[in-house]
């Protein structure tokens, strides 16, 4: 993949063919995905790949705070990412005091960055993906069992892309870059 190209072209997909993805294929995507940069390289994220249907399921239809949008394009994939980030670490000292006056800000920060690269790697991979932010965090953690210390920062559905959407229309660049 030309870089470029890649971030230009990735598109967030919402429906897949009824082909299922496998533990292989998602290794390969988070062994490029992991070279995502962290804060201080710490490596907080952590990859959890749902590939048990009935926990998938359980996921769309009780913890997307009814969200039908999100429950449809969950049950749709056939698997299903959770992006979780270990607590104090992004943004920490070892000692555990903040390295700057914004907390918790940069764990988010640095899922978002792991995010975009795995999207990238599974397109890159031929596979789409799209980012749900609309979720309960809490039941997330309970049915896909995410350790305790930890945030679930993203749920990230994948699979074989079973549509081709246009470009959700994008700012010019003149209105988004201010020089002075
Ligand atoms: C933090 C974040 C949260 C998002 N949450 C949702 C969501 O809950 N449901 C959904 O369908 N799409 C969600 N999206 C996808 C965006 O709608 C999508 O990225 C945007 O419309 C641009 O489209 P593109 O990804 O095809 O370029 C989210 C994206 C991000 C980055």
């Amino acid at each position: 993949m030309e870089l470029i190209s890649g971030l230009k072209e990735r598109r967030s997909i919402r429906k897949y063919e009824d082909k299922p993805v496998t533990k292989e294929q998602i290794e390969e995507i988070v062994e490029i995905a992991r070279f995502a940069p962290s804060w201080k390289n710490s490596q907080s994220v952590r990859y959890n790949i749902i590939l048990d249907k009935e926990i998938k399921d359980r996921i769309a239809n009780e913890c997307v705070m009814g969200f039908d949008w999100n429950t449809n394009i969950i049950l749709n994939a056939p698997a299903l990412m959770i992006i979780s980030t270990v607590d104090k670490r992004s943004g920490y000292e070892r000692d555990g005091s903040e390295s700057t006056s914004k907390g918790e800000h940069w764990q988010s920060f640095d899922a978002g960055l792991a995010s975009e690269a795995f999207c990238l790697a599974a397109f890159e991979k031929g596979l789409g993906t799209v980012i749900l932010g609309i979720y309960d965090e809490a039941k997330v953690t309970e049915a896909a069992g995410i350790p305790e210390g930890e945030k679930v920062s993203a749920l990230i559905p994948i699979g074989y892309a079973a549509e081709n959407p246009d470009v959700p229309k994008r700012k010019e660049t003149a209105d988004l870059l201010r020089v002075r």
